[in-house]
């Protein structure tokens, strides 16, 4: 079989910086609480009128520009997001157009928070079954657009940004080694969007009872998501034959300092080969691990012939994990 690899990599993070002294003021919050509790210290947040698709064209020219890959080329477009422009078309459809690609194919993917893994994926598969040449695969979310900037529960964590990865077949032996994919839908209601789908349309007594905007059983997820993360981690590890120590950089959804250290000591990886950068980004959702990626790899932290392993979950819940050979 083929093996896609990535062949260009682009991050795209609004201007706008939200701090927590600046959540201080909005909520009974303080910085201490929110750095000791989640590691987050600060971050993005959109623009008005700046909406998802905006950011991930953004991150897609970056990663389209270092693949040294026209956009006409582009063959499929898949982006991970739980916040689209709209309810439809797909955000996929928004990017195609804009960045000027021919009528390829284009698709969303809702796994929430591991949309990354999912598009990826995804993207993946069309490499490596030989249909198509150039794939774009994007994590795009505008987070704040679906935050209650009065529940501390919630908007302490989740952000805006967007990442891509530009796959294409390998020549040599890098590339994505191998992809998990898993659902669990009875822990659907630790965190969802209650209204704006057929279940609850919007109307005024959504908006009055804020029920457009995320709610989340924190404590709940926090203990779920470690338990995934660690069973996912091990599953592709055992399947590949390999152990912890063999990875060079573990790559995980930023959700939580906290979540990231309990999983890595479960798994057995010390904190020098994890990638962390949730103080900066806090909770981006699809985008997280693109952006994670993008920057280890902008740092110098991803050389050729590593060995990555990308681990993600989110809402659903979903969850995944990746290996990536540099
Ligand atoms: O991509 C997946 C998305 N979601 C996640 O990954 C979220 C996972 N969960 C978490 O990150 C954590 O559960 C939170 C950061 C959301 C909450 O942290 P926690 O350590 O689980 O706190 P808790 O909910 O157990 O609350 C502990 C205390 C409570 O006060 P009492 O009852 O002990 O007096 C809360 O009311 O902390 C209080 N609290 C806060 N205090 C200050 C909760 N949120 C805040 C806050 N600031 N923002």
């Amino acid at each position: 079989m083929i093996r896609a690899k990535i062949v260009g990599l682009g991050a795209y993070a609004p201007k706008r910086v939200l701090t927590n002294k600046a959540l201080e003021k909005m909520v009974e919050t303080s910085d201490q609480w929110i750095v000791r509790r989640t590691g987050v210290r600060e971050r993005r947040i959109a623009e008005e009128g700046e909406a998802t698709s905006d950011l991930a064209i953004r991150a897609a020219q970056q990663a389209l520009e270092r693949a040294g890959a026209e956009p006409r080329e582009v063959d499929f477009i898949i982006v991970g997001t739980t916040t689209g422009d709209m309810a439809f078309p797909t955000t996929a459809n928004l990017v195609q157009h804009r960045l000027g690609c021919r009528t390829a194919g284009s698709a969303d993917v809702y796994a929430a928070c591991t949309g990354s893994i999912y598009s990826l994926s995804i993207g993946a598969q069309y490499v490596q079954t030989g249909k198509y040449r150039t794939v774009l695969a994007i994590g795009a979310e505008t987070l704040s657009r679906i935050t209650d900037f009065t529940d501390r529960g919630t908007c302490i964590l989740l952000a805006d940004a967007a990442g891509a990865a530009v796959l294409r077949p390998s020549d040599d032996t890098a590339g994505i080694l191998d992809t998990d994919l898993y659902s669990d839908g009875q822990y659907w209601e630790l965190l969802y969007q209650p209204a704006g789908g057929s279940r609850n349309p919007a109307t005024h007594e959504t908006v009055d009872k804020r029920m457009h905007y995320a709610k989340m059983k924190g404590n709940e997820v926090f203990k779920v998501a470690v338990r995934m993360f660690v069973e996912c981690v091990g599953r592709i590890l055992e399947r590949n034959g390999l152990k912890a120590d063999d990875i060079n950089l573990f790559i995980p959804h930023q959700a939580n300092l906290r979540i990231i250290e309990a999983a890595a000591k479960r798994v057995g990886l010390p904190m020098e080969r994890v990638f962390v950068n949730v103080d900066r980004y806090g909770n981006t959702g699809a985008a997280s691990v693109y952006v994670a990626l993008e920057e280890a790899w902008s740092m110098g932290r991803v050389k050729p012939g590593d060995l990555l392993l990308l681990a993600a979950f989110g809402g659903g819940f979903t969850w995944g994990a990746a290996l990536i050979r540099w």
